[in-house]
C-alpha cells in the first residue's frame, strides 16, 4: 500500500485503522475479534493504527498492543493521544462508562493537558500498549482547553519530539476550526480531523486543508463514514452520526449521495473511503473497525475504481461543498 512521509516522524499508509471500536465503542467487541481485525488490517497492507486512552478507558490500547505484539516494530506506526488522564476509581467500578463505551467506569477520565498530565498519560499509554515508544502523539479533543493544550500540552509534546521520544506531534479533533489554529500557531507535524472532511461534509476544505498543505502538515482524515452513516451501501434509519443517532436531513443527504454513486456503478462506502484522498493535504484515510470483515470491507473500498464523473455530478447536484 502507498505511504506518505510526514515532515517529521513516520510515513503513514494511505489507509489506517482506528481502534476506538477495540475499546467497545457502543457495544462489546471480543478480544478474539480485535486480534482478527488487526490481523486482517496487516494482511491488507495497513500499517497505521490509531488509539487513545479515552477509547474504553484503556481497553483499546491494551487490545491494540496485544494484537500487534510480536510484529516487527519498525514496520508499523501507532498513534495515541493525551488530554484525558485515566485515574483509578474503584468506587465507580460497579457503574458503566457514560461516554459511549461498553466498559466499567474504572478508571475514569480527567481532563489534563498540563506537562505532568501529558507525561503521565503517555507513560500509561506505553504501559497498556506494551511498547517503549509511540510514533505520533495527538492532543485529544482540546475543544474546551485551548489555552492549556496549545500552551503547556503542545510545548511538552514538542519537547518529547525534540528528545526523540516520539516521532511526530499534532492534535486530533472532531472540528476543523481549532485544528486550523494549531496548524497556524504551533509547530505540528500532523492533524487528525474526524468527520469533518468526508463525502457527507467538508468544512475542513475551507481553511484547514489549504493551510496544512501550505505548511507541509499532514492531514489524517478520520471517521470517513461519519461514525457509521456512510458505512453501508444502503443507509439505515438508525445510522450513527457523530456518535449518536443521525438526524433525518443527514440521512436524506447520505441517501441522495448513495443514489448518485449507484448511477456511477459504485457504492456509497466505496466513495466515502476514496473521497478524502483526492485532496493533496490528506495523507491517510482512517476508518474504525471492530471485525476482520469490516477491515476487509474497508480495504476493498479503498481499492475500488471511482469514475471521475461521480465527483463532478455530486458537485453539480450541490452534494459536495469542497473538493
Ligand atoms: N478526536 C479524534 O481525534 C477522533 C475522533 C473520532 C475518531 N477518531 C479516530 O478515527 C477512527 C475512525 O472514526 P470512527 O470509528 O468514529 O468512525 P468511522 O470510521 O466513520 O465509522 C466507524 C463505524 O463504521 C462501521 N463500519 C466500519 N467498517 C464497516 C464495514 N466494512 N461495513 C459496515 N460498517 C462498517 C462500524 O460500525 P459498528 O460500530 O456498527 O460496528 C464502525 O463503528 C476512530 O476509531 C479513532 O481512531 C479520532
Amino acid at each position: 500500500m502507498r505511504s506518505s512521509p510526514l515532515r517529521r516522524g513516520p510515513a503513514l499508509t494511505e489507509l489506517g485503522m482506528g481502534a476506538a471500536q477495540l475499546g467497545n465503542l457502543y457495544r462489546e467487541t471480543t478480544d478474539e475479534a480485535s486480534v482478527a481485525a488487526v490481523d486482517a488490517a496487516w494482511r491488507a497492507g495497513i500499517r497505521y493504527f490509531d488509539t487513545a486512552p479515552h477509547y474504553g478507558v484503556g481497553l483499546s490500547e491494551r487490545r491494540l498492543g496485544a494484537a500487534l505484539a510480536g510484529r516487527p516494530r519498525a514496520e508499523f506506526v501507532v498513534s495515541t493521544k493525551v488530554g484525558r488522564l485515566l485515574v483509578p476509581s474503584p468506587g465507580t467500578a460497579h457503574l458503566r462508562d457514560d461516554q459511549g463505551f461498553a466498559v466499567a467506569a474504572d478508571p475514569v477520565r480527567r481532563w489534563d493537558f498540563s506537562r505532568d498530565g501529558v507525561l503521565r498519560s503517555l507513560a500509561g499509554s506505553l504501559d497498556r500498549l506494551g511498547l517503549d515508544r509511540v510514533d505520533i502523539v495527538y492532543l485529544h479533543d482540546p475543544d474546551e482547553h485551548w489555552e492549556q493544550a496549545a500552551g503547556a500540552g503542545m510545548r511538552t509534546l514538542i519537547e518529547l519530539r525534540d528528545q526523540g521520544v516520539v516521532g511526530a506531534v499534532g492534535a486530533g479533533m472532531n472540528q476543523a476550526a481549532m485544528l486550523t489554529e494549531f496548524v497556524r500557531r504551533c509547530d505540528v507535524d500532523v492533524v487528525m480531523v474526524a468527520g469533518r472532511y468526508t463525502l457527507l461534509e467538508q468544512p475542513a476544505a475551507r481553511e484547514l486543508l489549504p493551510l496544512a498543505r501550505e505548511r507541509g502538515v499532514g492531514v489524517v482524515a478520520a471517521g470517513v463514514y461519519n461514525s457509521g452513516l456512510l458505512s453501508a451501501r444502503e443507509v439505515p434509519d438508525g445510522a450513527h452520526y457523530d456518535y449518536g443517532p443521525a438526524p433525518a436531513p443527514l440521512i436524506e443527504k447520505a441517501r441522495a449521495i448513495a443514489r448518485v454513486c449507484e448511477r456511477h456503478g459504485v457504492t456509497l462506502p466505496d466513495a466515502a473511503v476514496r473521497f478524502p484522498l483526492r485532496h493533496p493535504a490528506v495523507v491517510c484515510v482512517l476508518f474504525g473497525a471492530r471485525t476482520p470483515q469490516q477491515v476487509d470491507g474497508g480495504a476493498e473500498r479503498h481499492a475500488a475504481a471511482i469514475p471521475d464523473g461521480l465527483w463532478a455530478e455530486l458537485a453539480e447536484a450541490g452534494l459536495l461543498s469542497g473538493r
